[in-house]
C-alpha cells in the first residue's frame, strides 16, 4: 500500500524506533519560528495516554465514518506534531505516512512506538514527498492556521488527495458563533499571546506553566462545578468548557500551545466552507459543536 517517495531525502535519521527521511523545509508557505516553537513544545509534551487521546478523538473525528477511512485506507496526517492523531488513525486506516517539518517527528517516533502501519518523514507542506492524488484520505488537524496562507496550504494538502478521497481539518474557528463578551475575552487573551510567544523559549515554557495553573485550572474546575450543580447551560457557555474533561497535563500543554505561538490565523464556518471549496472539495461537513471548526470533504 505504501508508495515510494517522489523525491530523495535529504538524509535518513535514525530515531529510536524508525528511520525518518527528512526533507527540504525550504519555500515561502512556513514561519521557520513557529515550527521550531512546535518542536519544543511537541518535544516537552510527548506522553500522550490512549485515555487521552480517546477523549480528543470522540470530539474531533465524529464526523469522520468508515467510508471516509478504512482498513483499504492510504492515509496522510500532515503537520502531525506528536503523533497523536496518527495514533488513532493508524487504528482505522491501512497504511499512515505522517508528515512534519519540525522535531516533533522524534516525538511522534516515541509516541507511535512499535505500530507498523505509520511512516515518519520530516517534510512541510510544500514539500510533501509524494505525487499528487496518492492518497485515499488526508487530514491536518490544527496546522493550517499556524501556516502563513492558509487556503494555498490547504490545496497544497488537497492536490495529494485521489479524486473521491476526502481531507480532514481543524481549523480555529474566529468565534463567528459567540457574542460580545467573549469576543472581547478573546481579544484580551490575543494580547497576552503576542507578548508571551516572543519570549525566549525557556522563560515561554515557564509563563504558559502558570497560565495553565492560575487561568485555565480555575476556569475549568469552575465549568466542572455549574456541571456538578446541573447548571450544564451555563457551564457549557463559559469560556474553557471543552477542557472540563480534560487533565492538567492536556490543560499545560494547550496552554503552550496557544499562548506560544506567533502565528495563529481564524476563520467563521462560511471561510472555511469557501476555503475547502476552493481547494476543489465538495460534501462538505462542517462539525456543529466544538471543537470549531473542524471539517470533512470530497475531493471532486
Ligand atoms: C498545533 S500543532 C498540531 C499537531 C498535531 N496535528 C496535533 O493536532 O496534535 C501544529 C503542527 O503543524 C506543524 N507545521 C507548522 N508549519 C507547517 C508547515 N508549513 N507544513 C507542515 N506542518 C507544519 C508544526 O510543526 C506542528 O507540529
Amino acid at each position: 500500500m505504501k508508495n515510494n517517495y517522489n523525491k530523495i531525502p535529504e538524509q535518513i535519521i535514525k530515531s529510536k524506533r524508525r528511520d525518518i527521511a527528512v526533507f527540504s523545509t525550504e519555500g515561502t508557505n512556513i514561519d521557520h519560528s513557529v515550527v521550531e516553537a512546535f518542536g519544543d513544545e511537541w518535544l516537552k509534551f510527548q506522553n500522550y495516554t490512549d485515555e487521552t487521546i480517546d477523549i480528543f478523538v470522540k470530539e474531533y473525528f465524529d464526523i469522520l465514518d468508515d467510508t471516509m477511512v478504512n482498513k483499504n485506507t492510504y492515509a496522510i496526517d500532515i503537520g502531525c506534531g506528536t503523533g497523536r492523531w496518527t495514533k488513532y488513525l493508524s487504528t482505522q486506516a491501512g497504511f499512515i505516512e505522517a508528515i512534519d517539518p519540525s522535531n516533533a517527528v522524534f516525538a511522534a517516533d516515541n509516541l507511535l512506538g512499535d505500530i507498523t502501519n505509520v511512516r515518519l518523514s520530516k517534510a512541510s507542506v510544500e514539500t510533501i514527498p509524494f505525487d499528487d492524488e496518492t492518497f485515499d484520505f488526508a487530514m491536518s488537524v490544527g496546522v493550517l492556521h499556524h501556516i502563513p496562507n492558509t487556503q494555498q496550504a490547504m490545496t497544497d494538502c488537497i492536490k495529494k488527495v485521489k479524486k473521491g478521497g476526502y481531507f480532514y481539518c481543524y481549523l480555529y474557528y474566529n468565534l463567528d458563533n459567540r457574542g460580545f463578551a467573549f469576543k472581547l475575552l478573546f481579544k484580551a487573551s490575543d494580547l497576552i499571546r503576542k507578548m508571551v510567544s516572543s519570549l525566549p523559549a525557556k522563560i515561554k515554557k515557564v509563563i504558559c506553566d502558570i497560565l495553565a495553573a492560575v487561568i485555565y485550572l480555575p476556569m475549568v474546575l469552575l465549568v466542572r462545578f455549574f456541571y456538578f450543580i446541573g447548571l450544564k447551560k451555563i457551564g457549557a457557555k463559559m469560556p474553557l468548557s471543552p477542557y472540563k474533561n480534560k487533565s492538567f497535563f492536556v490543560l499545560r500543554n494547550d496552554a503552550l500551545d496557544r499562548f506560544g505561538t506567533k502565528l495563529e490565523q481564524r476563520f467563521s464556518r462560511e471561510e472555511v466552507i469557501e476555503m475547502m471549496k476552493n481547494a476543489g472539495l465538495d460534501n462538505i461537513i462542517v462539525g456543529h459543536t466544538a471543537p470549531f471548526y473542524r471539517a470533512v470533504g470530497r475531493k471532486n
